[in-house]
């Protein structure tokens, strides 16, 4: 991709998952990468050389406070924003628990706005024409059943993406949101297990995936780098999907 060699990129939910990928995939580009995470930023510092990495909530100020503190020192200033953090539970709408409703809406809205208003803010104040990509899903597009607090949090992902684009395009800053379907990482292995049923992924992906299978978290960092990289130059306030077709079938 054109224009990430030693740009600064920041990647939140970095340790595991699509976000690790994406760590690995940015220092394939070329570019410095500072990641954080709830849990694994020290396995991460330890898998990848001249990476750098903090502990950090994202749905709690200070603690992104202290976070981008050490980002930005680290990196010399954000010039990417990868805003991928996030959680998913799967229960009925009628059994969910309002604390559990509002620990979803928390990291996967709250946490997404705390770290982008702030960098986007750095970003304006450095003169940085940088990118931001938020994380949304294909739960953001249609009501899949299970996910009322998820593909709600999901949908706000995407109208905030869509309104900073209007507000940052002055400036420069482009930015866009990813809406993957069903990938094979942790997140949906707990889910998996949850289920209790061993055929809960292969049913999924006969029934639900015009290619037959689940994606790879590879595959969703490319499109991060994409979006994030000089070859995306006129690409804001867009949402891709990465789905193997499932949005496809009426
Ligand atoms: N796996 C999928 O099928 C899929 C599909 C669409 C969207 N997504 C989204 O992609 C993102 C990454 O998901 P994943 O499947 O790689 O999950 P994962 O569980 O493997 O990784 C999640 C990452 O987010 C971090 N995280 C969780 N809570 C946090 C918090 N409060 N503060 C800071 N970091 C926190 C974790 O430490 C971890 O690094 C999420 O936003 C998820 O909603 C995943």
């Amino acid at each position: 991709m054109r224009g990430l060699r030693d740009r600064g990129v920041l990647i939140t939910g970095g340790t595991s998952g699509i976000g690790h990928a994406t760590a690995r995939r940015f220092l394939d580009e070329g570019a410095r990468v500072f990641v954080c995470g709830l849990e694994g930023v020290q396995e991460t510092l330890d898998e990848f050389d001249g990476v750098g990495g903090a502990r950090c909530d994202v749905s709690d100020e200070s603690s992104v406070e202290r976070m981008l503190a050490a980002a930005g020192e680290f990196l010399g200033g954000v010039d990417i924003l990868i805003n991928n953090a996030g959680i998913a539970h799967r229960e009925p709408f009628l059994d969910i628990a309002t604390d559990r409703w509002d620990a979803v809406l928390a990291v996967n809205l709250r946490g997404m706005f705390l770290v982008a208003q702030r960098v986007a803010a750095s970003m304006r104040s450095a003169g940085t024409r940088g990118a931001i990509v938020n994380m949304a899903s294909t739960n953001a597009l249609g009501g899949e059943a299970g996910y009322a607090h998820y593909n709600a949090s999901k949908a706000g992902v995407l109208l905030l993406t869509k309104t900073m684009a209007v507000e940052l395009g002055p400036y420069g800053i482009r930015v866009n949101a990813l809406c993957p379907g069903y990938i094979r990482t942790p997140l949906n292995a707990a889910i998996e297990a949850e289920s209790g049923d061993p055929d809960y992924v292969a049913a999924y992906e006969r029934e639900h995936i015009p290619l037959g299978r689940a994606g790879h978290p590879d595959e969703v960092a490319a499109a991060y780098a994409f979006l994030a990289s000089d070859d995306a130059s006129f690409v804001n306030g867009a949402e891709l999907v990465i789905d193997g077709g499932q949005l496809a079938i009426m």
